[in-house]
């Protein structure tokens, strides 16, 4: 028997997989029959996880902290949270109003499975992290595209925004550093952004933090709730350990809101995963609590590798790429590459074939923009060592040159 002879449930048939794991599958696959890939798909830091958080998921297990923890998380897990928001971002947040959840991704889940009726609408910012438009489709509810063009740097303007709202609207997502671009809002950006809301007291913001600290030039951080304190009582402030700690396997996100919306998402977690993993959650707390200077060499190594990263692939004829000002992204266009030819004979016609021909007949891995929502784009992860992603931006850049009209 097969699924369509069962039925799938229908969110879930009219769902895509991801993009990025998709990209990620065809790289196992070319790896597995001996071809050599240099992968620059991988949303992930390239880092191992800081020594000391190691020890304390390690210490966790030997103190037998291997039981359950509160569907909500470790009661001193919050409490750091707590303090994580109200430091670094001028949240005056109570522990009770946090939850712990596996991975950043299981927030956003859990928010918007916990409030989307079908129909409702949500606003999605072009480009997108490839998960935002999913998983409101898996809740049953109804993505609004808003495309954001590099000529507003990649980011939602106050006009466009006006534009999306219905009486529908349900949530607004804003993600900054945002993946795929790396485009930061400033706190003037979010103030306009944060105008427009206030006249619409039935929309919720998710505001996606989880690269707050892959920032770059020295530019300061804000997020919508710290910059306009009469919307916090709907706002979801979503983070995580994953890209800032290099904890992406350990599976630990978090986010503070409206209690009601706190408590709502852990209703549905605990009939769901319950508590996320309690060594993880030991882990997490070390690396929110311990010695912070991780952040600080990542920050500067990525710093590095996008500098070095974007004036290579600019040198590329039929590329061009704007300076991101954080996460480990750089967005560049490849409209110069459509309609062209590769040696091997395949036609360039689409961002998506672009990438498929620099993996197959390159050995370079990208993702293409238009699964971010915006094309013809590619993205580039640069979380890799320096001269795996020299190499690879050497590959780039004679795949571009023996290129034919
Ligand atoms: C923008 C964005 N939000 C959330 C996540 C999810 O993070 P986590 O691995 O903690 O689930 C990712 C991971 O790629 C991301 O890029």
């Amino acid at each position: 028997m097969t699924a369509a002879a069962y039925g799938l449930n229908r969110f879930l048939a009219a769902a895509r997989p991801s993009a990025t794991y998709r990209v990620m599958d065809r790289v196992a696959a070319r790896r597995a029959s001996g071809a050599q890939v240099i992968s620059l798909s991988a949303g992930e830091p390239d880092f191992d996880t800081p020594e000391h958080v190691c020890e304390a998921g390690i210490a966790a297990i030997r103190a037998g902290h291997t039981r359950y923890t509160q569907v909500a998380g470790l009661r001193a897990l919050r409490e750091a949270i707590a303090t994580k928001f109200q430091h670094e971002n001028g949240l005056d947040v109570d522990w009770r109003n946090t939850l712990v959840c596996s991975g950043g991704k299981q927030v956003i889940f859990n928010a918007l499975a916990a409030t989307l009726n079908e129909g409702d609408e949500v606003i999605v910012p072009a480009p997108y992290w490839v998960s935002y438009p999913e998983i409101v489709q898996l809740c049953g509810g109804k993505s609004v595209i808003v495309p954001c063009g590099s000529d507003s740097g990649f980011k939602l303007t106050p006009h466009a925004l006006q534009a999306a709202l219905t009486p529908n609207t349900r949530w607004l997502i804003l993600n900054s550093p945002s993946n795929p671009t790396g485009a930061v809002y400033s706190r003037a950006e979010l103030l306009a952004l944060a105008e427009v809301l206030l006249a619409h007291p039935q929309v919720l913001v998710l505001s996606d933090d989880i690269y707050e600290h892959l920032i770059f030039d020295g530019i300061e951080f804000f997020t919508i709730a710290q910059v306009e304190p009469r919307l916090r009582d709907r706002v979801l402030t979503m983070n995580g350990v994953s890209k800032a700690y290099a904890m992406t396997g350990w599976r630990i996100g978090f986010g503070t809101g409206p209690g009601w919306l706190i408590e709502a998402m852990a209703k549905l977690q605990g009939q769901q995963t319950s508590g996320a993993s309690t060594i993880s959650q030991y882990a997490a707390l070390a690396a929110l609590t311990g010695p912070q200077d991780f952040i600080l060499h990542s920050r500067v190594a990525f710093q590095r590798r996008r500098d070095s990263v974007v004036e290579q692939l600019n040198q590329a004829p039929g590329l061009h790429c704007e300076v991101p000002q954080g996460a480990f992204y750089a967005f560049a266009s490849c409209e110069g590459l459509i309609g062209k030819m590769t040696p091997a004979g395949t036609h360039l016609d689409s961002d998506e074939a672009v990438v498929n021909a620099l993996l197959d007949e390159a050995g370079v891995a990208t993702v293409h923009g238009s699964a971010f929502g915006l094309g013809p784009y590619i993205r580039i992860a640069y979380a890799l060592d320096d001269t795996s992603l020299s190499r690879a931006c050497t590959v780039v850049q004679d795949f571009c040159r023996t290129l034919t009209d």
